[in-house]
C-alpha cells in the first residue's frame, strides 16, 4: 500500500479545481456530454465559421464496423496560429511576455512579447509564402531551442502548412528518411548550437540528410532555410568561423534573416477546416518504419487549451516552465501550442541541465520566479545523484506545481521531487501520454486529486480509459491490464500520414472498438491508474521511445553480425537501457572492434540517444519451436537472473545456459 499525499493548502487556496467531487462531475459531464462541455472552451476561440450543432463529434472505434475516424466540429473554420496569436493580442495580451528565452550560455537570454511574437510569425509567413509554401505543403524543421522554431511552427500554422519537426539530436539518416516519407518541400534549420559545450553543426546533418534523401528515396527537397544562430553569446568563446564548419550550397540554402528581411508584418491566416490538418510528428513504430502521427486543427488546440489550464492550474500571473525538447510531443503541445492558447507566460531553455553547473534548473527556477515546471523522471533522476544541498541553496518558493513526463515515475524519484524541490508544498502532476494523444491522458489534477508516488492518477476530461485481458474483456476494479480508450476525447490523432491502414492496424486492431494504447496498467483499490510500461516491442530509453525491430535492423547491418535481438535493462538514470545479443556470421570475432563499431552504427543511424548500453556476444537466441524469440528469458538474461521460468516450449533449451555464460562481466 503506498501512501496517498493529499493537495496541500498552498497548492488547493489557489486552485480552479478544488475537490475530488468536482473533478468526478466535470469529468462524468465532459464524458456524457462531450458538445456541451467541450462548446464552454470553444467559445473562447475565434471562429470564421462557427460550428454547427449536432456536427459536433462523429467517431467510429470498431473496425468490424468500417473505417476508423474521429471528427470533432467538422466544417467549423478557424486558424490556430491567429487564436493564439492575434485573438490574444486583441484581448490585451500584446505587451505580455510570450517566452522568456534562456540560451545555452547564461549571459545569453532575451524575452519576446505577444505582439512582437505575432510580427515575427507574419514575417516568416510570407517568407514561406513567397517562396511557394503552400496549405497542405510539409514543412520539415531540424532546429534547436530557440525563437525561431516557435516562430516557424507557427508560421506554418498560420499559411495552412503541414510542419513536421525532427528532433535535432536525430541521425541524417533518420531525417533523411523522415522528410523523404511526408515529401517535404522546405527544410528549416539552423547553422548549429550548443548543448553545453558540445557543438551541434546542425546545418552539415542536414547537408547529408538533403542528399540522403535523393539518393536514397529519390526524394529532393526545394530549399533549406538556415537561421544564423552560432553568431551569438553561447559560442563559449571556443568559435571563429561557423562558416568553415559546412558549406554553403547555392541551389538550396538561403538564410532565414535574408527571406525575412523587407517582409510584412501583416499576414492573412490560411483559414482552415477543424480537421484540416495541423502537424505531423513521427514516432518509432514496432515494425522499425516511423509513424507520421498527424492532428488536426480544432480538436487539438481545445484539448491542448483545457489539459494546460487545468493539469497546470495555470493562472495569469504564473511564469511556466516546461523543459522538453520542440522536437518531441511534449515540446509542441507544451512548450508552444498549449501555454500561447492560455495567454501564458512561459520559459524556453536551450542549453542542458548540467552547463555550466548542475544547478542549472534551479537557478532558471529562481531567476525566472517560475509556478510551474515541468520535466521528465530521467531528468530528475540525474540531478538527485548531485544531491540536496545544489536545489536549496535556490529560492525557490514560488514553484506550485511540478510535472512529470515520458515514462513511469519511480517512487524514489517522486519524492525527491516532492520533498527537495517542492519544498512538500506542491502537487506533483505525473501526467501520461502519448504522441498519438495530443495531450495528457491520465494525470493527477493538482487542488483535487491526491497523489500516490508513481500512479499517474486519473482520465483527464473527455477520456475513458478501461483495462483489458487478453480476450478483450474489459477488467472491473483493481487488476491490471492492456491500457485501452474506448471514446475519442479532441486531441487524439486522426491518421498516421499516408498511411491510414497501419492507423487503424497499430491502434485498433487488437480489440475491436478501443484505441489501444501499447501500454499496460493497473488499477488500484482507491481507483489510481498506474501505468506499467510498453507490452509490446517498444523501448523507452530517458524517455525517448524506439523500438527494438528499428535497432535490431540496424545491427543487422554489420557484415559481421548475422541475427540481432534486443531488449530493454532496467538504468538507474535512463530508465531503461539497451541490451543486445548478436549472433555472428561464420569466421567474424566477438571483439571490442565490433562491438565499438555496432555502437557508433546505432548512433549514426538513429542517434546517440539510443546508443546501446551493452552487447552480448550470442551463441544463439532462445526461440520457439515455430522460431519466435522468447524476449523474457533475453530479459533474465540482461539482468543476471537465473529465474528464466518455464524453458519447455524453447526449441533448444540449453542456449539459455550458454547465454548467461557468455554476459559481459
Ligand atoms: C510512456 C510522450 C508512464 C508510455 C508524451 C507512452 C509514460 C510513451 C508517461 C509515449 C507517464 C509517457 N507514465 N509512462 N507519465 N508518459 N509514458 O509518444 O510508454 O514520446 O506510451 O509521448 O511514453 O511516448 P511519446
Amino acid at each position: 500500500m503506498s501512501r496517498v499525499y493529499r493537495p496541500t493548502d498552498y497548492v488547493v487556496e489557489k486552485s480552479r479545481l478544488s475537490s475530488m467531487e468536482k473533478y468526478k462531475e466535470m469529468h462524468k459531464k465532459s464524458v456524457e456530454d462531450p458538445e456541451g462541455f467541450w462548446t464552454e472552451i470553444a467559445n473562447e476561440f475565434h471562429w470564421q465559421t462557427p460550428f454547427q450543432s449536432g456536427n459536433f463529434l462523429s467517431y467510429n472505434f470498431d473496425i468490424s464496423k468500417g473505417d476508423i475516424f474521429v471528427k470533432w466540429m467538422e466544417g467549423a473554420v478557424t486558424n490556430v496560429c491567429f487564436n493564439l496569436l492575434d485573438r490574444n493580442v486583441r484581448n490585451g495580451h500584446g505587451d505580455k511576455i510570450a517566452y522568456y528565452w534562456e540560451g545555452n550560455h547564461p549571459d545569453d537570454y532575451s524575452r519576446v512579447t505577444y505582439k512582437k511574437l505575432m510580427d515575427l510569425v507574419c514575417q516568416f509567413a510570407n517568407a514561406l509564402r513567397e517562396n511557394g509554401v503552400r496549405k497542405g505543403d510539409r514543412v520539415s524543421i531540424y532546429m534547436p531551442m530557440i525563437l525561431e522554431t516557435v516562430v516557424c511552427m507557427l508560421a506554418c500554422a498560420r499559411i495552412g502548412a503541414i510542419h513536421s519537426v525532427v528532433f535535432a539530436g536525430f541521425s541524417p539518416d533518420s531525417l533523411a528518411e523522415r522528410m523523404s516519407d511526408c515529401k517535404a518541400k522546405v527544410l528549416v534549420t539552423s547553422d548549429g548550437a550548443w548543448r553545453g559545450e558540445k557543438l551541434l553543426v546542425l546545418k552539415k546533418t542536414c547537408d547529408e540528410a538533403l542528399q540522403k534523401a535523393k539518393a536514397k528515396y529519390n526524394h529532393t527537397v526545394k530549399m533549406c532555410i538556415v537561421v544564423s544562430h552560432l553568431n551569438r553569446v553561447t559560442s563559449c568563446g571556443k568559435l571563429a568561423d561557423p562558416k568553415s564548419l559546412y558549406e554553403w550550397h547555392d541551389d538550396v540554402d538561403v538564410w532565414w534573416h535574408d527571406i525575412v528581411e523587407g517582409q510584412s508584418t501583416i499576414c492573412p491566416p490560411e483559414w482552415m477546416d477543424a480537421e484540416d490538418p495541423l502537424f505531423m510528428l513521427y514516432t518509432s513504430g514496432s515494425t522499425g518504419k516511423p509513424k507520421g502521427v498527424l492532428h488536426t486543427t480544432a480538436g487539438y488546440m481545445l484539448y491542448a487549451t483545457a489539459t494546460f489550464r487545468y493539469v497546470f492550474d495555470y493562472s495569469e500571473k504564473d511564469i511556466y516552465w516546461c523543459t522538453a525538447d520542440v522536437g518531441w510531443i511534449t515540446g509542441h503541445t507544451y512548450v508552444v501550442y498549449a501555454p500561447l492558447a492560455n495567454a501564458a507566460t512561459s520559459v524556453m531553455f536551450e542549453g542542458t541541465p548540467f552547463y555550466p553547473d548542475n544547478d542549472r534548473y534551479w537557478s532558471l527556477v529562481e531567476k525566472y520566479k517560475v509556478t510551474q515546471f515541468y520535466t521528465a523522471p530521467t531528468a530528475i533522476r540525474s540531478l538527485m545523484k548531485f544531491g540536496n544541498e545544489i536545489v536549496t541553496k535556490h529560492n525557490l518558493k514560488t514553484l506550485r506545481i511540478l510535472g512529470s513526463v515520458g515514462e513511469p515515475i519511480n517512487p524514489e524519484a517522486w519524492l525527491w521531487y516532492y520533498n527537495i524541490v517542492g519544498g512538500g508544498r506542491c502537487s506533483i502532476v505525473d501526467t501520461f501520454w502519448q504522441t498519438e494523444t495530443g495531450g495528457h491522458v491520465l494525470t493527477s489534477l493538482p487542488g483535487a486529486t491526491p497523489m500516490k508516488p508513481g500512479a499517474a492518477g486519473f482520465p483527464f476530461f473527455g477520456v475513458k480509459p478501461s483495462l483489458i485481458d487478453e480476450n478483450g474483456k474489459e477488467i472491473e476494479g483493481v487488476g491490471e491490464g492492456y491500457l485501452v480508450f474506448s471514446k475519442p476525447w479532441p486531441g487524439i490523432m486522426r491518421t498516421l500520414f499516408g498511411d491510414h491502414g497501419r492507423y487503424e492496424k497499430v491502434y485498433f486492431s487488437k480489440f475491436n472498438g478501443y484505441y489501444c494504447t501499447g501500454d499496460g496498467a493497473r488499477r488500484d483499490e482507491d481507483g489510481f491508474l498506474w501505468v506499467t510500461g510498453r507490452i509490446d516491442d517498444m523501448l523507452n530509453v530517458s524517455g525517448h521511445l524506439m523500438s527494438t525491430a528499428e535497432v535490431e535492423g540496424v545491427l543487422t547491418e554489420e557484415p559481421r553480425v548475422s541475427e540481432a535481438a534486443v531488449v530493454s535493462k532496467p538504468h538507474p538514470v535512463k530508465g531503461e537501457s539497451l541490451y543486445c545479443f548478436v549472433i555472428l556470421n561464420d569466421g567474424a570475432k566477438f571483439d571490442a572492434d565490433l562491438i565499438d563499431s555496432l555502437k557508433k552504427r546505432v548512433r549514426n543511424r538513429i542517434g546517440a540517444f539510443a546508443a546501446p548500453d551493452t552487447i552480448q556476444y550470442a551463441p544463439g537466441l532462445p526461440k520457439t519451436r515455430s522460431g519466435k524469440i522468447m524476449r523474457r528469458i533475453l530479459r533474465k538474461i540482461a539482468l543476471g537472473d537465473r529465474d528464466v521460468g518455464d524453458t519447455s516450449t524453447l526449441a533448444d533449451p540449453s542456449v539459455v545456459e550458454e547465454l548467461f555464460n557468455n554476459r559481459p562481466v
